[in-house]
């Protein structure tokens, strides 16, 4: 009997040496209270002839929350306000976190002026395209986690105003983090925020 009773609990033991503690999403996150306020920062230079312009472009761009993303601290922490829409170096996962510990990453780019690390080179519509249809410099693909589907409707004067006000500001020298594909350990801080759909409900 008492062998009986052993030799049923050996597969047992093996059965659970042999699957992975399930993934729990909650151990790995914290919740955080996302209360940040952002004011748009104020431009360096505005030709007299540009004042109205601009002045709606900084309107527009507190509006649309653009600072919330693109300002490093703004996510999590307190916002760096001296390198206010000069990138963040905290990320947004892109990708389910909730399936995979290592969920895909990508860091709100530097949109001040700075020629290198910022949108310097990029053309006036390249601006504008990339807020209202999401297609940067990032050849075909969409860029990622930007509500752009939110600001597609944005008029042409709407869009010329963010595009003066963007271009009116300091330029800050500021690169953000490289994007983390999917798989790979972001060493970066990243928060995750997403639409996900619930699974099929099985028969019965
Ligand atoms: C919810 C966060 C979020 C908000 C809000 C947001 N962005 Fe972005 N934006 C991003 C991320 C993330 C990327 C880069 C994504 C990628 O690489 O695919 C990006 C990319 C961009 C780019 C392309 C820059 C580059 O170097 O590739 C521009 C320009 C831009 N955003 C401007 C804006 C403006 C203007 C607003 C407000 C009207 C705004 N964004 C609001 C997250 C945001």
């Amino acid at each position: 009997m008492k062998i009986r009773k052993l030799l049923l609990l050996v597969p047992l033991v093996l059965l659970a040496c042999a699957t992975e503690a399930p993934f729990d999403p909650l151990i790995d996150y914290e919740e955080v209270d996302a209360m940040t306020i952002i004011d748009a920062p104020t431009p360096a230079y505005v030709a007299p002839e540009n004042a109205e312009l601009v002045a709606r472009g900084e309107y527009l761009v507190e509006l649309l929350g653009c600072g919330a993303c693109h300002t490093d601290g703004a996510l999590i922490g307190e916002p760096d306000m001296r390198r206010s829409l000069a990138g963040s170096a905290i990320g947004i996962a892109y990708t389910n976190p909730l399936d995979n510990r290592n969920p895909g990453v990508v860091f709100a780019p530097n949109i001040t002026p700075d020629r290198d690390t910022g949108i310097g080179r990029w053309t006036d519509n390249e601006i504008a395209e990339a807020v209202r249809s999401g297609l940067g410099r990032h050849g075909p693909r969409r860029i990622l986690v930007m509500p752009w589907q939110g600001y597609a409707k944005i008029s042409d004067d709407d869009a010329w105003a963010i595009v003066g006000y963007l271009r009116s500001l300091e330029p800050v020298e500021n690169m953000v983090p490289a994007d983390v594909p999917e798989g790979t350990r972001s060493s970066s801080p990243y928060v995750h925020f997403g639409v996900y759909r619930s699974r099929e409900l099985g028969p019965g």
